[in-house]
């Protein structure tokens, strides 16, 4: 039995390719571990907070100097970081907006990269401190980025799995769901991304 926090940060209701590979992946997971728990965090409703001034202030002060405003502000991130830690598996749900992330999973990683508490530094450098997660992504594009001269316009698969393991994730597997936005690629390039999968 493990607990499985999916992350959401596509905004759609519904017709998201990143959720449907996502819920793909998830299915496979509770057949593999019966009577698994799956939490869910919708970054998009309510929108994940941006960072603003009390989160910066508080992210770098000890508890015991933060003002309210900042205890306050800090919620979001002490939550996240809390339900990441209680997982045993984590799945991102991903679209590629502007070649990248979409901006609320931004912010959600802006939350949970915070100094002395999901990393820190060593002599050697900095260690991640959220160990012993297994993590699985599932991008969803409109176009095609896994070959050819589109590859290096992807800023999503290499980003994440910088961000991930710089906080100690490095147990990651990405699956892509490529070509949303065409016609006559989005079945097959979605059977494809489901057939990718691969929980090992
Ligand atoms: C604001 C926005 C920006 C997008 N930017 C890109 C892009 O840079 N490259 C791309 O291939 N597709 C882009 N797309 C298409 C999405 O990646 C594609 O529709 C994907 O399936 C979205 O995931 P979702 O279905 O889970 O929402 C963009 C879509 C939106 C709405």
């Amino acid at each position: 039995m493990k607990k499985v926090l999916h992350i959401i940060s596509s905004p759609k209701v519904s017709g998201s390719f990143s959720n449907k590979l996502a819920i793909e992946i998830i299915e496979r997971l509770l057949i593999a571990n019966p009577g698994s728990k799956v939490i869910t965090q919708d970054l998009t409703n309510p929108a994940f907070p941006h960072f603003e001034q009390a989160h910066i202030d508080g992210f770098y002060k000890p508890p015991e100097l933060h003002t309210d405003i900042e205890k306050n502000a800090l919620i979001p991130s002490n939550e996240a970081i809390k339900k990441i830690m209680d997982a045993d598996i984590i799945v991102i749900s991903a679209p590629m907006y502007s070649f990248t992330i979409p901006s609320t999973l931004k912010a959600w990683f802006d939350h949970i990269s915070r100094v002395g508490v999901t990393f820190r530094y060593t002599d050697h450098g900095p260690e991640g401190l959220i160990k012993n997660k297994k993590v699985y992504v599932a991008i969803s594009t409109g176009g095609v980025y896994s070959d050819g001269l589109a590859k290096a316009n992807d800023f999503t698969e290499p980003y994440l799995r910088t961000i991930l393991n710089f906080i100690g994730m490095t147990d990651v597997k990405f699956f892509r769901a490529e070509g949303m936005a065409n016609i006559n690629l989005q079945e097959t390039g979605f059977q494809k991304a489901v057939d990718s999968i691969d929980l090992s």
